[in-house]
């Protein structure tokens, strides 16, 4: 089979000579000028080699580099950087960022790429052992009591999180048993789901498996995996192989977004452990605050400082008689952020499967699930 090069540059003519090149050498190639779309064909068809030039229109192509290099799924991609900037600084940054080579654009310059093409194919395929790589971070939400909206906040937080940090890889791993609603109110729908998965394990939890079962990008920037589509199913999940799972979706993915929604329990408790931070969605009325204190001060026994907890004041009732400082003596937290109550809207955008920031972009609720999602960022900065 012809090895597969995926050609990356910004300028049409450089993209058109080069793919006639490389193809009159016997290769398949694919030609893309932007970042997003390169990224999206590495995911969907990871090629051999990768020509690129970094002065892409959307993204630091370096970033693109280092993206593909951090990923244990594309560790064996071969990267030669072809560029019109080839001052010592920028081979360094190209080489330091993970390029294999770096070629300076120029006349005659196809000759010393095809060299190294060639080159790069005839080497064994590097092995990156996956317990080696990053990379993750991993945000818990949960709730003291059903309909507090945990599943909105979750599904907007992740639309607000993959429009501010492009390129990075999130998955929203629905863990409401025995049924969660993230799928439906995505208006996504597979068979695949946490309780097959973790009956399709053989010997240990692996990337591989995994990547089966998560969703493709869906198109507001982020996948999906889902819990389980009903009691039965839900029932026959291998709990002993929840832990690995959210071990090993930390090392594939930048953003790893699980909804909890009310259940804290002995599944739920080790991957809320291992969290960077954990979201805690209260509403204004009194038996959710109760029932939230509960939530914090059950998480604080099991030795989860305060200080992970990220509480938020979901408002989804309109006449309330209680503060934000009545919530905060209640549940001895600060309160984070409020999400404004958004009338039947947040309900019209379930019922249209979008997440609301999608829908009602303009929105006051918006920005603070922006707000939320520039947390999160900060907090994962901080773990790593
Ligand atoms: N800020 C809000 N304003 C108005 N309605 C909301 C808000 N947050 C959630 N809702 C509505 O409350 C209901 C429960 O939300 P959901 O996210 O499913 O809660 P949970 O996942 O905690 O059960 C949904 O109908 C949703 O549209
Ligand atoms: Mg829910």
């Amino acid at each position: 089979m012809a090895a597969r090069i995926l050609v990356v540059d910004a300028d049409p003519a450089t993209l058109s000579w080069l793919s006639a090149k490389l193809e009159t050498e016997g290769y398949a190639v694919s030609a893309i000028d932007n970042g997003d779309a390169a990224w999206q064909s590495i995911v969907s068809a990871p090629p051999d080699v990768i020509v690129l030039d970094p002065t892409l229109p959307d993204m630091d192509g370096l970033a693109l580099v280092r993206r593909v290099r951090q990923d244990p799924r594309y560790s064996g991609i071969g990267i030669v950087i072809l560029s019109r900037r080839a001052e010592p600084d920028d081979i360094l940054a190209g080489l330091n960022a993970g390029a294999d080579h770096y070629i300076r654009k120029r006349p005659g310059g196809d000759v010393e790429l095809i060299a190294k093409i060639r080159a790069q194919l005839a080497q064994p395929r590097k092995v990156v052992a996956p317990t080696a790589v990053k990379r993750g971070r991993v945000f818990s939400f949960c709730s003291g009591k059903g309909g507090t909206g945990t599943t909105s906040v979750c599904v907007n937080t992740a639309y607000a999180l993959a429009a501010l940090e492009r390129g990075a890889e999130i998955v929203v791993v629905d863990m409401v048993f025995p049924m969660g609603t993230v799928a439906l109110s995505l208006g996504y729908e597979s068979p695949k789901t946490v309780a097959r998965l973790t009956n399709a394990v053989k010997d240990q939890m692996e990337p591989t498996l995994v990547e089966k079962f998560v969703s493709q990008p869906l198109r507001w920037g982020f996948r999906v995996l889902i819990g389980a589509n009903d009691p039965q199913e839900a029932s026959n999940l291998n709990v002993a192989q929840v832990l690995p799972l959210f071990e090993t979706l930390k090392t594939m993915y930048d953003y790893v977004l699980v909804d909890f929604g009310r259940t804290l329990s002995r599944i739920s408790l080790p991957v809320i452990e291992m969290s960077n931070g954990i979201i805690v969605i209260v509403t204004p009325d009194i038996s959710t605050v109760r029932a939230t204190r509960t939530v914090v001060e059950y998480l604080e026994k099991h030795d989860i400082e305060p200080s992970r907890l990220i509480l938020i004041n979901n408002r989804t009732v309109g006449r309330v008689w209680t503060t934000v400082e009545d919530i905060e003596r209640e549940v001895k937290l600060p309160l984070n952020a409020t999400v404004p109550y958004e009338l039947e809207h947040m309900t019209m955008a379930i019922n249209a499967a979008s997440p609301f920031m999608a829908k009602f972009p303009n929105n006051s609720a918006c920005m603070t699930f922006q707000d939320l999602a520039r947390l999160l960022i900060e907090r994962g900065k901080k773990a790593l």
